[in-house]
């Protein structure tokens, strides 16, 4: 069946299959950027937008796509750029399996809630898991991302 998707603000045809996930739709189409680990919503490398709200695309229907806007970290390159700045000035960035996810993640935050507490900021990372070395560098890099106005 076909499925028509906005991927980052560009109209697409997608011709899926009902049991699809999204996350093969995207791969399957050179959105390689968003990523698989563990199949069962519990690390958050495959988040993409959905309608501005990050959503674990390897648990997402294709078809509950029709007719939504998707974005992938292709999409903000701008914000994903600042996002990394801050993420490398607080020596956070390690894998680089994980930026695609959590950039997108800490944008939508940015968007919804952009004054958020450092509760609210971690309740908002809580599907983003790092194998790495914490959090802490993460969400210190994270709030001064939330604090640049430019
Ligand atoms: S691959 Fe989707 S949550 Fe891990
Ligand atoms: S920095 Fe990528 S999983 Fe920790």
């Amino acid at each position: 069946m076909k499925i028509k998707v906005k991927v980052n603000q560009v109209d697409k045809v997608f011709d899926v299959q009902a049991h699809e996930y999204l996350l093969d739709v995207l791969r399957k189409n050179d959105y390689v950027s968003v990523r698989r680990a563990c199949d069962n919503t519990s690390c958050g490398v495959c988040t993409i937008l959905l309608d501005d709200k990050p959503v674990p695309s390897c648990s997402l229907l294709a078809i509950k796509a029709d007719g939504h806007h998707v974005t992938t970290v292709e999409g903000i390159q701008a914000e994903a750029e600042k996002i990394g700045h801050y993420f490398g000035q607080e020596g956070a960035d390690q894998c680089g399996y994980c930026n695609p996810s959590m950039a997108l993640t800490v944008y939508a935050l940015k968007l919804e809630n952009p004054k958020a507490t450092d509760q609210e900021i971690k309740e908002y990372l809580v599907g983003n898991l790092c194998r790495c070395t914490g959090y802490v560098a993460q969400h210190e890099a994270i709030r001064k991302y939330l604090g640049d106005q430019s």
